[in-house]
């Protein structure tokens, strides 16, 4: 009998001791911060109004930080935190060095909310608000995001590069990686039309224009006239930080993208593979060529699920999103005539 009490209040025990590492999956909803930051949303909103005044891009650019965020362990703003001794973070990764960017936007929205309700408002929870505002502000759908994420303590290079997809990419593979992390086809096609809005360097697409899979041809999946066009503006060896909009209206949040890639002028190779490479894929491609509305909605549920995957592990709210509250320091050097006092 005393045997029987001592298992489940040793189970208890552990429960309670694990509880401190790996929280419970946080119940997230609309309208999280009604009460303790009511402002949150209009704030997030305005300063991405200001940001895109200064510059068009900067909305796609924090857009895109959601996917970055959401595919690595989750949305808990682990994108965002700078690289420290011990830690490389995820910002120097493959799919993020050179290339992700307007991490100021987030950090002037984070100031402006730590300014009216300090410590409340999560990053992972500012990415996928702006990451809306980013829709809406060019024209997109709106939506209600739900909110109440915790901020990671921790950021992973390694995890960044096992998993985020490269611009070669082919159809297969990223309908794989997305349904490892629930996402339908659907959701896939959806997703990428996000691509709707923003713009792509040289470097993401050279291979395709002069050595697609090694053959040292262009794609075959290509319209002539688009691909002279890409030539003229990314010449092989010339400088691949040059940027070209990913569909013919870069800052219009619209359904051009699946057009172009209907008509073989998708920009990236993981743009143009879903609509030439899997009858999966094209088949949705072109439903949202001829239907927007189609479109929208589905970027509104895509959005919204991608925003679910989270990160089980204990969080926080940071104060600063590039570095964790209490960033471990590296263990102090043992001192010799201290350790000789005892
Ligand atoms: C399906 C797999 C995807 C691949 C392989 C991919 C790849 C890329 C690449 C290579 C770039 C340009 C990077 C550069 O040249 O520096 C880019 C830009 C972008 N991506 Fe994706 N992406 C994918 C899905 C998504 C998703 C799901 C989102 C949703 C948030 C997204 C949002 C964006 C945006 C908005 C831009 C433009 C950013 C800017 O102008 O700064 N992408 N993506």
């Amino acid at each position: 009998m005393a045997q029987l009490r001592v298992v489940p209040l040793a189970a208890l025990l552990l429960a309670i001791l694990l509880c401190g590492v790996e929280a419970t999956v946080r119940e997230l909803k609309v309208g999280y911060y009604a009460e303790t930051c009511p402002e949150a949303e209009d704030i997030v909103l305005a300063t991405m109004a200001r940001a895109q005044a200064r510059e068009a891009r900067s909305v796609a650019s924090v857009m895109r930080l959601q996917f970055h965020d959401c595919f690595v362990n989750g949305c808990d703003g682990s994108v965002l935190m700078d690289p420290r001794p011990g830690m490389e973070g995820e910002k120097d990764s493959l799919s993020n060095i050179n290339s992700l960017r307007s991490f100021d936007v987030v950090d002037e929205i984070k100031a402006a909310l730590e300014d009216r309700c300090p410590g409340v408002v999560s990053c992972a929870d500012i990415i996928v608000m702006a990451a809306r505002d980013a829709v809406v502000l060019t024209g997109g759908p709106n939506w209600a995001v739900r909110l109440g994420r915790d901020d990671s303590l921790t950021a992973s290079h390694n995890d960044s590069d096992n998993i985020m997809p490269s611009p070669r990419a082919n159809a297969s593979a990223l309908i794989r990686l997305f349904a490892g992390l629930n996402l339908s086809v659907t959701d896939l096609v959806a997703l990428s039309g996000s691509h709707s809005i923003g713009k792509a360097r040289c470097f993401s697409i050279v291979f395709r224009l002069y050595n697609q899979s090694g053959s040292g041809q262009p794609d075959p999946n290509m319209d002539m006239a688009y691909r002279s066009a890409l030539d003229t503006l990314c010449p092989q060896g010339g400088d691949e930080e040059v940027t070209g909009g990913l569909d013919a209206t870069p800052r219009v949040f619209d359904n051009q993208y699946f057009k172009d890639l209907v008509a073989l002028r998708g920009f990236l190779n993981s743009d143009q593979t879903l609509f030439s490479d899997d009858v999966r894929t094209q088949r949705v491609v072109k439903v949202f060529s001829s239907n927007q509305d189609a479109f929208f909605k589905a970027i509104v549920e895509g959005m919204v699920k991608m925003g679910d995957l989270q990160n089980p592990k204990m969080g926080e709210i940071r104060r600063n999103c590039r570095v964790a509250n209490f960033a471990p320091v590296a263990p102090k050097e043992v001192v010799a005539d201290r350790v000789l006092d005892f």
